[in-house]
């Protein structure tokens, strides 16, 4: 894997707009080299201004149509459940675009753990055409990253952390407001071409130390499993998030 790019922006707005610019660069690469854009989305409060941001000033920038949505995990709620990373999705972007249901491959959060794991992994499997023991790659991947040092739902101590096998896995985590979760897995997320880290605000300050110039222990650490064997990390911080390595 090649060294992370670390890329610091003044504020949080900034870091959105930054975000959003990317996003809208790398859609026209995609669809340019390989007809289509596949972009996992992160959930959590960061990214709804990016997403805010991709449906508004930059709605006109992208070719939608060429566009395929994913999401790096759920809470297991209804799709309509304020907690939804689906749900906040659809406010923030997908109501202000006119995309085909094809175009969006939601985690099902209304069924249960494991049906909700199973059923995205077909989905996943179906539409980038994986064999056995094959893993999809994204274009773009965006990540969240927690107070604790987890990304998607790979929280600390988790056994989802060494998954190898598994394209998404059914996690209970350590928050008590979204115990039931789906997450994708390691391999899933370190086969990506591109995957941009997310964070801003003091809170995360001593997390992206953790991740950046911490000791190694991706179990206390989880996101420190984002490694990909072909791609690149960028990670986009606000000053407030990079005040303890820059
Ligand atoms: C989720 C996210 C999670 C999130 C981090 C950061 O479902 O909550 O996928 O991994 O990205 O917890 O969340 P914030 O952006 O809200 O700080």
């Amino acid at each position: 894997m090649s060294e992370p790019k670390i890329v610091i922006l003044d504020n949080a707005t900034a870091l959105c707009a930054h975000a959003a610019e990317e996003i809208a660069y790398f859609a026209g690469e995609a669809v340019c080299t390989h007809g289509e854009f596949t972009l996992c989305l992160s959930g959590g409060t960061t990214p709804a201004a990016i997403y805010e941001m991709l449906g508004s000033k930059f709605q006109f920038s992208i070719a939608w149509k060429e566009i395929q949505l994913f999401w790096g995990d759920e809470r297991c709620v209804p799709p309509d459940d304020p907690a939804s990373n689906f749900a906040m999705t659809q406010r923030t972007l997908l109501s202000k675009l006119t995309l085909e249901p094809s175009q969006v491959h939601r985690i099902p959060g209304e069924k249960t753990p494991d049906d909700a794991a199973h059923a995205y992994e077909d989905e996943l499997r179906s539409h980038f055409g994986l064999g056995e023991g094959e893993f999809p790659r994204f274009d773009v991947m965006l990540l969240g990253l927690g107070e604790n040092s987890h990304t998607a739902s790979l929280f600390p101590g988790s056994a989802a952390i060494h998954e190898n096998e598994r394209i998404a896995l059914a996690v209970d985590v350590d928050d008590p407001t979204q115990r039931h979760r789906v997450t994708i897995t390691p391999p899933v997320i370190n086969n990506a071409a591109r995957i941009f880290f997310l964070a801003s605000g003091a809170s995360k300050a001593q997390a992206v130390w953790n991740i950046l110039k911490g000791p190694r222990d991706v179990d206390k650490f989880p996101a420190q499993v984002v490694a990909p064997d072909n791609g690149e990390v960028i990670w986009l911080l606000d000053k407030a998030a990079a005040s303890m390595i820059a």
